[in-house]
C-alpha cells in the first residue's frame, strides 16, 4: 500500500515504492489515482538509472522526444536538462511543458542526478487551484476562448543567439502556433483548468492586442501565486512525476554557477478540449 503525504494545495510524496523493480498492477493504479488527486508526485531515496526511468514512464504512454535539448546517451527517449559554470539556466519562466504542441504532454518524470550544494528547487502550480479561485463571473468570460501557443516565442532568447536558428529554425518550422482552450477539461478527473503559461502563450484569439495582453498579464499572475503552488528540494535519488494538464512548473535558478544535472522523461498526451 502506498502512502501520499500531501505537502500543499498540490503535491504529495509518496512513500512505500521501490522503483527498481517493476510496477505491480496495483501500484500502477494507487499512482494513477494519487497523480489525479495531487497533480505532482515526488519520490525519495531512489537510487535507479536510466532504464528504470524509462520503465516508469512507459508504464504511463509513449515518451515524446523533445526538438531543442540534447539525451542521454542510448536513450533517445530521455532529456538532459544540465547547467554548468560556462550554460547558466535559460529559463526561470513558469510554464507547462510543450504546450506549442497539437498535443501538448500528459505528464513529465524528472529525475536529478546531479544536485547542487545549495538551491535549485523546483516550483508546481496547480491550474485546477487557479481556475476554481476565479469568481463565477471571470470564469464565464473565459469559458470558450481560445489562446495562441509558440515555440518560437518560448524560445525566443535561444534563437537570438549565435547559432540560434541553424540550431533551432527546423523545430519552429516543424511547430508553428497552435490554438488551445484556456479553459481545459482535465481527460480523467473532468475537473477545469485554467490552461495558460507565461513563456509559450502569445496572445488571446478574437481580443485586441491590448486587451489580450491585459487578460493574459492577469492570468499570469494569478496562476504563480502562493496559494496554488509547492516547492520541492532536490537530493539524490529525488524524483518528480507531475501531470502537465494539470499544473505549471518552474526552476528556482539561484544555484547557478554550480552544477546541476537533471533527466526529464515527457510522456505524450492529447488534445486539449
Ligand atoms: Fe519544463
Amino acid at each position: 500500500m502506498l502512502h501520499f503525504h500531501r505537502l500543499a494545495s498540490l503535491g504529495a510524496e509518496v512513500e512505500g515504492l521501490d522503483l527498481r523493480a517493476p510496477l505491480d498492477p496495483a501500484e500502477l493504479e494507487q499512482l494513477r489515482a494519487g497523480l489525479l488527486a495531487h497533480q505532482v508526485l515526488f519520490f525519495r531515496d531512489q537510487p535507479i538509472g536510466p532504464a528504470e526511468h524509462l520503465a516508469l514512464a512507459r508504464a504511463f504512454g509513449e515518451p515524446v522526444p523533445h526538438p531543442a535539448y540534447p539525451h542521454v546517451d542510448g536513450f533517445p527517449e530521455i532529456n538532459i536538462l544540465e547547467n554548468t559554470a560556462d550554460k547558466p539556466p535559460k529559463i526561470d519562466t513558469w510554464h507547462t511543458d510543450m504546450t506549442f504542441l497539437q498535443e501538448p504532454p500528459l505528464g513529465s518524470i524528472l529525475r536529478c542526478t546531479v544536485v547542487p550544494p545549495v538551491g535549485g528547487d523546483t516550483m508546481w502550480a496547480s491550474l485546477f487551484g487557479a481556475w476554481e479561485s476565479l469568481s463565477g463571473r471571470m470564469q464565464r468570460y473565459l469559458d470558450g476562448l481560445t489562446a495562441n501557443h509558440s515555440f518560437a516565442h518560448g524560445f525566443r532568447h535561444s534563437l537570438a543567439e549565435p547559432g540560434g536558428w541553424e540550431r533551432l529554425g527546423e523545430a519552429v518550422r516543424r511547430s508553428p502556433p497552435v490554438g488551445h482552450p484556456i479553459v481545459r477539461t482535465h481527460p480523467e478527473s473532468g475537473r477545469k483548468a485554467l490552461f495558460v503559461n507565461r513563456l509559450f502563450t502569445t496572445h488571446i484569439n478574437g481580443l485586441k492586442e491590448s486587451e489580450s495582453d491585459a487578460v493574459l498579464s492577469f492570468l499570469f499572475d494569478h496562476l504563480e501565486t502562493p496559494e496554488h503552488t509547492c516547492r520541492f528540494t532536490w537530493r539524490p535519488g529525488s524524483i518528480a512525476f507531475w501531470d502537465n494538464r494539470a499544473t505549471l512548473h518552474r526552476p528556482v535558478n539561484d544555484f547557478w554557477p554550480a552544477h546541476r544535472r537533471m533527466e526529464r522523461i515527457t510522456i505524450a498526451g492529447d488534445r486539449p478540449r
